[in-house]
């Protein structure tokens, strides 16, 4: 979760209770000394920093995301291959290869790459792609359904519809993939995201064929989160009438906990600003009323008033925080009791 919201404390308490820990990159390096001067190297320096801490942290699995969009998608991707993430997972965007890395390390190195999609049809180019032109295959797949929080993968209309509910695209992303587990003799698991909440939803979901689940709304509410506490406490305080979908600057919709700033921005409020850097490269910033990853950043660090939250559907059922330990046992025991 970016910006800051998942980095190597979230990850790190993760991967130590058996789990996938996930560093996000998206503006990793707002919060270093050097990003208005050179916020290419501030992103890579920072990257950096939490792969060392979250190892100094856990013998766990450490994964990385890193968006497609991202302007420095490229050396961010470099980065975590060369800091020896486990795995990689690619949002907001057709999974390739940076021209950078060799076909080499991509295919015989540890470090494996999962896509993030929203349909079986992006799977299929995905894959398509991959094997035509690395003879290769990425090692697992995310589906993420309209429940999610952040960027979403789908236009407005899409997000209520019932035929791009998770319970229907995973089956067909498992589909789309099942021939390239034949064709290049691995497994490739799909993993499903969005909406996520209880044991219950686990069960339900690796029911339907599943082999993993990626959950972040309700890993805001642990005292590992690194975001702020007024961050985690607007998840705490927030009813169901407060989940809303925004128009974000970058040209998709979010999923966001509505609040003073995004009032005043849908009212037609601007916010100056002055962009360091096109951190992602969709952002249509002269359209703009204000700067998203600013606002993102400022709310990580619990400055509500200059920003805002973003949260999956069910951020409303949060109500306290507690330890991912705490998280971890109680959806185990959910599961169980199922
Ligand atoms: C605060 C927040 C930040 C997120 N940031 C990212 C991100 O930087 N990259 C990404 O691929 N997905 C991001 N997501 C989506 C999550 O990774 C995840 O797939 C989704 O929210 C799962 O649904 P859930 O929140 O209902 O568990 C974010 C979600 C939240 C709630």
């Amino acid at each position: 979760m970016g910006v800051g919201v998942s980095l190597s404390s979230l990850a790190s308490a993760v991967a130590n209770e058996g789990g996938i820990g996930v560093i996000s990159t998206a503006l990793i390096g707002m919060l270093e000394p050097n990003f208005r001067t050179d916020p290419g190297e501030a992103n890579k320096s920072a990257l950096r920093k939490e792969m060392r801490k979250a190892r100094a942290l856990t013998a766990g699995i450490i994964g990385v995301n890193i968006m497609v969009a991202l302007t420095d998608y490229d050396s961010l991707f470099e980065v975590a291959f060369d800091e020896g993430a486990d795995i990689v997972f690619v949002g907001a965007g057709i999974a390739r290869k940076p021209k950078t890395l060799s076909l080499d390390r991509l295919t015989n190195g540890t470090t494996k790459v999962a896509p993030i999609v929203s349909s079986a049809r992006a799977a299929s180019v995905i894959f398509k792609y991959w094997s035509k032109n690395y003879n290769h295959v990425p090692d697992a797949v995310v589906v993420e359904g309209p429940l999610a929080g952040g960027h979403l993968g789908y236009k407005i209309e899409q997000i209520d519809n019932p035929d791009y509910s998770l319970e229907k695209i995973l089956p067909e992303v498992i589909s789309a993939v099942k021939p390239y587990e034949q064709q290049f003799a691995k497994s490739i698991p799909v993993i499903a995201a969005g909406g996520i909440y209880t044991g219950a939803d686990i069960l339900k979901f690796t029911n339907l064929g599943a082999q993993g689940v990626q959950m972040a709304t309700r890993f805001v509410a642990t005292h590992e989160c690194d975001a702020s506490i007024e961050f985690k406490e607007a998840y705490v305080n927030c009813r169901q009438e407060d989940i809303t979908i925004i128009n974000s600057p970058v040209g998709l919709p979010g999923r966001a906990i509505k609040n003073t700033f995004l009032e005043e921005v849908s009212a037609g409020a601007r916010k100056p600003f002055r962009c360091p850097w096109k951190c992602l490269k969709t952002c249509k910033l002269e359209e703009s009323s204000y700067c998203i990853a600013l606002a993102l950043t400022n709310a990580q660090r619990g400055n509500l008033r200059n920003g805002f939250a973003f949260a999956g559907a069910n951020a409303y059922r949060v109500d306290r925080i507690v330890s991912v330990k705490e998280l971890v046992m109680t959806l185990l025991a959910e599961c169980e009791q199922t």
